[in-house]
């Protein structure tokens, strides 16, 4: 990584320094003969054999609060909150929805992904320039963020996070109280078309998790054409892909109405050249549902 300073610092050199209290990526994987059985039965069964409105009736039926907000607001900030907090099961249906249903296990294997990436950035920036602020678009409660933040709370990190949801951030300002952080996250109700009214610091991280699997190409150009004039090139954009690497879209969209955009890695990083950046550094979570990609524009 290209810096400013007289000595030539990587990000596995402040990694290195810090590295006792980094966030331990204790992942969620499937077992080769679950992945069998899943691909063998559950797949045809919730994807095609079992009627759409049996499988709604089912869910509601059963107690799981997840399929309930699923349901009435598909992908929004409280079902990701519900898929990370996975409470013990309320009965057999919540346990296959919540812990065995492979997109709740990939979306906390990426907050844990995301959490630990922040706090690596973090811990670069603080080495390098003594601080690091922090930009994040579609943030909802602003959990990966007030997480990574309270790894390293007594330095100086400030974060401003964008969602249009407000209601997201009541629970955002528990999250802060909770994790004692309230003097570094700040919440703004915006647009993220909007970002230039809200910023006068040029963030050394944009983080943009959670957001673009619901946008087509068009309004994802869009996205980075607002994003893109605020990094500096020493900036560190973070993003995730999505893909339906267990064969549950049909699933999603029939039974959920979930209609995401989903892109290999090799399609952003081509999406994200177009927008001017480059020097990619990707990695997937094992379950190969998430996986997140840095870059810089420079
Ligand atoms: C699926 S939630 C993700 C929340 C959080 N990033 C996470 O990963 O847990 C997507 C969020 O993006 C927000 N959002 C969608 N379009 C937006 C826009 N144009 N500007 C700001 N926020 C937006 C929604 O309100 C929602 O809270």
């Amino acid at each position: 990584m290209n810096t400013s300073n007289k000595t030539v610092l990587t990000m596995e050199d402040s990694v290195a320094s810090r590295e006792k209290s980094l966030p331990v990526l204790d992942y969620e994987t499937v077992s080769p003969l679950r992945k069998f059985a899943r691909d063998l039965f559950v797949s045809p069964l919730i994807n095609y054999i079992i009627p759409t409105d049996f499988l709604v009736k089912i869910l509601k039926t059963s107690h799981s609060e997840l399929a309930h907000e699923s349901l009435s607001r598909p992908g929004g900030w409280r079902s990701m909150m519900l898929a990370y907090a996975n409470q013990k099961p309320l009965d057999m249906i919540d346990a296959l929805v919540i812990k065995y249903g492979t997109f709740p296990m990939g979306l906390r294997n990426r907050k844990r992904m995301v959490v630990r990436k922040l706090v690596e950035l973090i811990d670069y920036y603080l080495t390098k320039d003594g601080e690091a602020n922090i930009v994040g678009v579609g943030a909802g409660t602003g959990v990966n963020t007030i997480e990574a933040i309270a790894y390293r709370r007594g330095s100086k990190v400030k974060a401003h996070l964008f969602d249009l949801a407000e209601d997201a951030f009541v629970k955002g300002e528990e999250l802060k109280r909770h994790h004692d952080v309230e003097e570094h996250v700040h919440f703004i109700k915006a647009d993220v078309a909007h970002l230039d009214k809200y910023l006068s610091i040029r963030p050394h991280i944009v983080k943009l998790i959670g957001i673009i699997e619901y946008l087509p190409d068009e309004n994802l150009h869009k996205l980075l054409d607002d994003v893109s004039p605020f990094l500096t090139p020493e900036s560190t954009v973070v993003v995730n892909t999505l893909e339906d690497a267990h064969n549950i879209d049909r699933f999603l969209k029939r039974v959920f109405n979930l209609n995401f955009y989903y892109r290999s890695p090799a399609r952003l990083v081509e999406i994200l050249k177009r927008h001017g950046y480059s020097d990619f550094r990707h990695e997937y979570e094992p379950l190969r549902v998430y996986s997140l990609l840095t870059a810089h524009r420079r």
